[in-house]
């Protein structure tokens, strides 16, 4: 069983509940995302653990952990979740945590990634599925698929297309189906 860590739109966490993979909570560090509706619509138990309600970032992590395991969890899916995992939350769940991500890691980490690929003229940036760890995108990559950035006005659409069929597909993978 999956829990999903969000933090905004949500999208990602459609694409996995539209797979049919076997999500059973959905936790966010922001209240009132659009991916939190997204999952009450689905029939899931939502919380939200939002960083000023903890005295620091290992309690609010290690809580979170601690609800999801709860709610059957033994992998963890960060789809568009923002913040950056302790080792409080990381060593709950070893090796069975993944991110996507909109870019070639370890080309553009961090949250500008399509815009840095765009200022950056390449050619090519893509979309990267890989475990995490404390770093800020640093994890073992799992898959990697390239996306060209050309044309513009229509890249982070493109890129979102192809999260949306990877992203399941390793989940899909790493759940045995
Ligand atoms: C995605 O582009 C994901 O790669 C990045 O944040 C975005 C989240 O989108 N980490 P959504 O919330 O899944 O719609």
């Amino acid at each position: 069983m999956i829990g999903v860590l969000v933090s905004g739109e949500g999208s990602n966490l459609q694409a996995l509940l539209a797979a049919r993979l076997p999500v059973c909570a959905v936790a966010s560090n922001r209240p009132g995302v659009r991916a939190l509706e997204r999952a009450e619509q689905a029939g899931l138990p939502t919380r939200v653990f939002a960083l000023d309600e903890f005295a620091d970032r290992e309690q609010r992590d290690r809580a979170m952990a601690s609800w999801l395991q709860e709610l059957g969890a033994r992998m963890v899916v960060c789809a568009g979740y923002m913040h950056l995992l302790t080792r409080a939350f990381l060593d709950r769940f070893p090796d069975r945590i993944v991110n996507v991500h909109p870019s070639l890691l370890p080309q553009f980490p961090g949250a500008r990634a399509i815009d840095d690929a765009l200022e950056a003229g390449v050619e090519t940036t893509g979309v990267t599925v890989h475990l995490v760890d404390e770093g800020l995108d640093t994890g073992r990559v799992i898959r990697q698929e390239p996306v060209p950035v050309r044309p513009a006005e229509t890249l982070a659409e493109r890129i979102h297309a192809v999260e949306h069929r990877l992203l399941p597909a390793v989940v899909g993978e790493l759940c045995g189906r």
